[in-house]
């Protein structure tokens, strides 16, 4: 064992290692938590899931892999005892059972009837689920973050019409698709009855303390209940009843506004323009001025059941309306859920959400309103690695009518508001959440924030959490909940319903060689900077996605980073090793492992993208061909799906 808790969580950290419990103390706990987590989640989930938990025969060492250098190749690069196949990409037939299967038009000549049949773009979040007892015959639930309307469209954006509109629209959203192996080869099934395509238009449900709230209401759905489509979803999670947790994040995008948009908008950062989509030129829904209420059916974390493609997905209001990166679920001490998200932003929060009522056996269907009753918490970080979980509920503190709140409803859809006033720490881009599968310890991707440092407003300053200024690398925080006594008493017992946790860092990324000290980082093996997608699998590695944005790419501190990547790290020793690199231009996003850990899925997104805003489609291929080669149309956002040549498990 590396560190113990005890040590792991002294206030100084590192340094005052007074008052550890003894190894077997520490065991012991391990165990302990081990019964609550993965344990508990594998009886809930019912028995033929049982398998997606049970730990399976493990063949081989935890980072045995050969490491990958870093590259700027034009290639997926996977360790040589491992091969990766492209599974599923922009434009390939969802496989919606009876519905037709469109065939890709390699100059994006699709229409936007034929999009809503195929993947969309820029593929993000995604989570595997078993389907039976066969560990690798199930289903991926992916995100399609947003659209690059120059690669989307044949001429791009140089005429803008209704259809481009829908197509784009058509392209956003999730699929679920039914996927089996036979033989080491992964396929698409056609004519599922499971595939489903949900986009910017599908009919859905709010539910939670904000439904029917006049800030919900529009002339189109005068009751505030049922909001069409979900946006720029990033990552995602998967509950223990077996759902799809979808983020909406950078929604203000789509939206157009006056000029000068009101103190509400711009704390959600809408512009006058949006982020230049122009969708509001010929879909009134997304002009705000028109409008107003729109903007706030965005921002929710949404609910899906994959198993039912005629559910109608479930935008949660109890979980507050911000910019949410994704939504990683485990089970508290007693069986409540308790949902990890981030607001990916510079300066902005941490947040928890803890159930009113325990998870219940029988899947969706036993568990409808459980992420309806709860309490919203965010996350002050103070020094010395001590942390607080600040409830948002309205009563309470400054959340009420004179403080601008007249209801739990207004604390929710105004939650980054409500987060302000209580005193929330404002961190470095919260992005991915993932919770050790034995030990309950939780991590957090915060992929950077160069604007740490400027100005004058103290709360912007370098703080112990977010430690450097100019932070263009990002870091790797992690913490362990409950009261921590550190050399008083014992460690936190990490119950995920605790109110308080105790912090450490994980690692401060950047490259060993960078000129400036602070861009250096403190990682134990092999570099990365701006972590972002972050996931455990079931023996307990932790795996680290980069997106490295192409504006930063191959350029200063960054110059010898090479492509976005994917490694693999012991959270026990901190030892860290580059797994994959991905083609030009792309960031690697998305990570689900088959329960047996022969396979893990991620995606590639936007390979080939430039510097500028969107693709030139005079040019489509003019920094990635990525990944089908020369003679293809266009750079396409794809699933993979890697396995070690040998079929052993993937990771070692
Ligand atoms: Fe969509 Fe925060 O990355
Ligand atoms: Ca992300
Ligand atoms: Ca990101």
């Amino acid at each position: 064992m590396g560190q113990g808790f005890g040590k792991a969580y002294e206030p100084e950290e590192g340094v005052n290692t007074a008052g550890n419990p003894s190894i077997h103390e520490v065991d012991g706990e391990r165990r302990h938590v081990l019964r609550c987590t993965t344990a508990a989640v594998a009886l809930l989930m019912g028995s033929h899931t049982l398998t997606a938990h049970a730990v399976a025969a493990v063949k081989g060492k935890p980072l045995g892999f050969t490491g990958v250098p870093v590259s700027s190749a034009d290639a997926l690069v996977v360790p040589p005892e491992y091969e990766a196949q492209v599974l599923y990409r922009w434009g390939d037939a969802t496989g919606i059972a009876g519905a037709g299967a469109p065939a890709f038009s390699a100059d994006a000549s699709n229409s936007w009837q034929e999009q809503l049949l195929q993947s969309g773009m820029h593929h993000d979040g995604m989570e595997y689920f078993p389907l039976d007892k066969n560990p690798r015959h199930g289903l991926l639930a992916i995100n399609h973050e947003y659209t690059d309307d120059g690669l989307l469209h044949s001429d791009g954006m140089k005429t803008w019409t209704v259809e481009k509109v829908r197509k784009s629209q058509a392209a956003h959203g999730v699929s679920v698709i039914e996927v089996v192996e036979r033989g080491g080869v992964w396929r698409v099934m056609p004519n599922s009855r499971y595939a489903r395509r949900i986009t910017g238009n599908t009919p859905m449900q709010f539910s939670g303390p904000a439904t029917g709230h006049a800030l919900l209401k529009t002339a189109a759905d005068p009751e505030g209940m049922r909001p069409l489509g979900t946006l720029n979803n990033c990552a995602a999670g998967q509950t223990p009843w077996g759902t799809f947790l979808t983020c909406e994040e950078n929604w203000n995008g789509y939206f157009a506004t006056q000029e000068k948009p009101n103190p509400d908008e711009a704390r959600y950062g809408m512009r006058a323009k949006g982020f230049g989509y122009r969708w509001h030129e010929f879909d009134e829904r997304f002009d705000a001025v028109k409008n107003p209420n729109e903007p706030h059916r965005f921002g929710w974390v949404v609910e899906i059941d994959p198993q039912d493609p005629t559910q109608t997905p479930i935008k949660r209001t109890a979980l507050g309306r911000i910019k949410h990166e994704g939504a990683t679920t485990t089970l508290s001490r007693d069986g409540r859920a308790v949902v990890y998200m981030g607001d990916d932003e510079r300066f902005e929060y941490v947040y928890k959400f803890v159930s009113r009522d325990k998870v219940k056996p029988g899947g969706y269907k036993a568990n409808k309103e459980l992420l309806d009753h709860g309490t919203l918490y965010v996350a002050r970080f103070d020094a010395q690695g001590y942390g607080r979980w600040l409830p948002l509920v309205h009563g309470e503190g400054s959340l009420t009518a004179t403080g601008g709140f007249a209801s739990q409803a207004e604390v929710l859809i105004k939650c980054r508001q409500a987060a302000d006033a209580v005193g929330a720490t404002k961190m470095d881009r919260p992005e991915w959440v993932a919770v050790h599968p034995n030990t309950g310890e939780v991590f957090l991707t915060l992929t950077n924030n160069s604007a740490r440092g400027q100005g004058s407003d103290p709360a912007r300053m370098a703080d112990a959490s977010n430690p450097r200024n100019d932070n263009i690398m990002g870091h790797i925080i992690r913490w362990r909940e409950g009261k921590g006594q550190g050399s008083a008493g014992r460690s936190p017992d990490g119950d995920a319903s605790a109110t308080e946790f105790r912090w450490m860092h994980f690692a401060l990324a950047g490259d060993p060689n960078a000129g400036k000290a602070e861009y250096r980082g403190s990682i134990k093996g092999d570099m990365y900077g701006s972590p972002d997608g972050l996931q455990f699998d079931a023996g307990g590695m932790l795996w680290i996605q980069t997106d490295v944005s192409t504006s930063a790419m191959h350029k200063g501190a960054y110059s010898g980073m090479g492509n976005n990547m994917m490694l693999c790290a012991d959270p026990a020793t901190g030892e860290t090793k580059r797994f994959l690199t991905g083609p030009a231009g792309c960031e690697i996003t998305g990570v689900t492992f088959t329960p047996d850990r022969r396979a893990v899925f991620i995606n590639i997104q936007h390979p080939g993208e430039t510097s500028s805003e969107r693709g030139d489609p005079a040019n489509p291929k003019a920094v990635s061909h990525w990944p089908d080669g020369p003679t293809g149309g266009r750079p396409r956002s794809a699933t993979v799906v890697i396995r070690r040549k040998d079929g052993g498990t993937v990771g070692t």
